[in-house]
Order: C-alpha cells, then structure tokens, then sequence
C-alpha cells in the first residue's frame, strides 16, 4: 500500500513537472494565452490559435507590436515579449501541447461571475 501510494505520489510529481508525456515544458507566459485563447475556440469574439502555425503567430504577434494590426488588447500584450519569447510561445502553441496550459494560473480568470 505504502509502495503503491509512493508510486502515485512520483506519477503526480512526473506530471506537474512534464504536463502531457514527453512535451516541452510550457515556455515562460505561454499559459497567459489561454485565459483568452481557450484552447477548444471560446467565443467572445477571440478567436482560437489551435491550427495556427508559428511562423503565423509570430507574425500577427509583431504586427500587434508594431501596430500595424489594430488591437484591442493584444498589442499590450504583444509588447510585452520579445521576439525570441514570441517564437517560443509560438511554436509551443503551434506544438499543440498546450492542453493542460493555465490550468494553474488562468483558472481564476476564466471563472464565469
Ligand atoms: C486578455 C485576453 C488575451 C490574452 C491574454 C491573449 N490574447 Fe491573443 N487575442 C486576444 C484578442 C481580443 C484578439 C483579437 C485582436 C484584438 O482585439 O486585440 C487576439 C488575437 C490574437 C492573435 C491573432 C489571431 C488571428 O487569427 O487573427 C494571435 C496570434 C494571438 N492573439 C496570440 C496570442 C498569444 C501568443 C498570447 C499569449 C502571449 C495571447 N494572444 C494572449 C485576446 C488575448
């Protein structure tokens, strides 16, 4: 019992650390992007990154920098990673991998009122 309770603590402890088997690690501020880009396309007028490729990304996330895309949020957002964080989050993103991403830290946000 004991021996199996260990092997349960060491599975949990192997998942917090490597959220879907063998998936890069979620680069820092990747899991923001899905307290609005819910990754099942949420609605609410956000439109949904599943499909997109990171080049693709990259791309709209520099044109929100730069402002040459109009925004309502996200040239803030866009601004606040460089182009090498961008390129990570993109192909993290494009990767797919991110079904368990803001689980921890967008939970609360995402709660309905
Ligand atoms: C506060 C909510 C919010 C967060 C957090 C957020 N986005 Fe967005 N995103 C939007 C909205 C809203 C749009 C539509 C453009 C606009 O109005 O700013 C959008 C548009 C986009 C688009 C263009 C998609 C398309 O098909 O045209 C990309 C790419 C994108 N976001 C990437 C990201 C990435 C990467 C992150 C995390 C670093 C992120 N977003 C975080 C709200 C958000």
């Amino acid at each position: 019992m004991a021996a199996a309770k260990r092997h349960i603590v060491l599975l949990l402890a192997v998942l917090t650390v490597f959220p879907v088997q063998a998936a890069q690690p979620a680069p820092p501020g990747a899991s923001s992007c899905s307290g609005c880009h819910a990754p099942t396309g949420a609605g609410d007028g956000i439109p949904g990154l599943e499909g997109l490729d990171a080049d693709r990304i990259v791309a709209d996330m520099r044109a929100f920098r730069t402002g040459a895309r109009e925004a309502t949020v996200m040239d803030r957002i866009a601004r606040g990673f460089t182009e090498d964080e961008t390129r990570a989050i993109a192909e993290w993103l494009a990767s797919g991998e991110r079904h368990d991403a803001g689980k921890d830290d967008a939970g609360a946000q995402d709660a309905e009122p």
